[in-house]
């Protein structure tokens, strides 16, 4: 499936969904317009926490017709890329950070039929994907440290975001730029303005008393504060 793509992307992360009713955390999604669906799997190495792994990927891709997008917070994500495409990630983000070998990785997911996407932590910085920015359909930045929902957004970020906007048009590239982590009603306008597309949200989402409204409110204030820029 090819991942939907608009100037403001919602993609509530269903880290922060209830576990033992993920099908009931898609509908809400669902019910505000989402059209993707972010899914974050931890591996206990490479951040410090456990979450989800392919056989959860495989029954949200049986509950739902949204786009599914695979975040890899795991230590040698090229042992499990073609696991997670078969169980229908339609985009893979892989860590910068976890593999010495990110352009096989790359390759590797883009062989498996997913798009190929990288993301970047906190203290690494984005000048160091120029030599991959050509194979991948999104870069993440991280803006809060990996491992946990709930955290604070960490400002500087927003700069990250310019400078890969200033990469884009440099070298004509068309890649994503996503946001994960602190991500709410509060900053959606700044970080839409600073040039990223593709909104992760858990907590802003899933624990309000209604997620679907939280979904719209997002997406809404995201276009209205692209309306406003001159
Ligand atoms: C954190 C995860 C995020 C997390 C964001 O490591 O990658 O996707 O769900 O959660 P919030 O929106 O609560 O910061
Ligand atoms: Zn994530």
């Amino acid at each position: 499936m090819r991942v939907p793509r608009s100037r403001v992307e919602i993609a509530p992360s269903i880290l922060a969904a209830d576990f033992a009713c993920l099908e009931r955390g898609i509908r809400l999604a669902e019910g505000g317009g989402a059209r993707l669906i972010h899914v974050d799997v931890m591996d206990g190495h490479f951040v410090p926490n456990l979450t989800i792994g392919v056989p959860v990927v495989a029954s949200l891709r049986k509950a739902t017709r949204l786009a599914l997008e695979t975040h890899l917070m795991i230590a040698n994500p090229g042992d499990f890329i073609e696991s997670f495409a078969r169980a229908g990630a339609d985009r893979i983000y892989v860590h910068q950070e976890a593999t010495p070998h990110l352009d096989r990785v790359l390759h590797q997911i883009q062989e498996a039929g997913a798009e190929p996407a990288v993301a970047v932590n906190p203290a690494t910085p984005v000048g160091t994907l120029g030599e991959v920015l050509d194979l991948v359909g999104a870069v993440l930045v991280m803006t809060v440290n990996p491992g946990f929902g709930g955290q604070k957004f960490i400002p500087h970020s927003l700069d990250k975001i310019r400078e890969l906007v200033a990469f884009r048009e440099r070298y004509n590239r068309n890649f994503g730029i996503a946001v994960d982590g602190g991500v709410g009603p509060e900053n959606v306008g700044e970080i839409v303005r600073a040039g990223a597309e593709i909104l992760i949200a858990g907590t802003s989402v899933f624990h309000t008393p209604d997620a679907s409204a939280a979904v719209r409110q997002l997406r809404e204030r995201g276009e209205e504060a692209l309306a406003l820029k001159v």
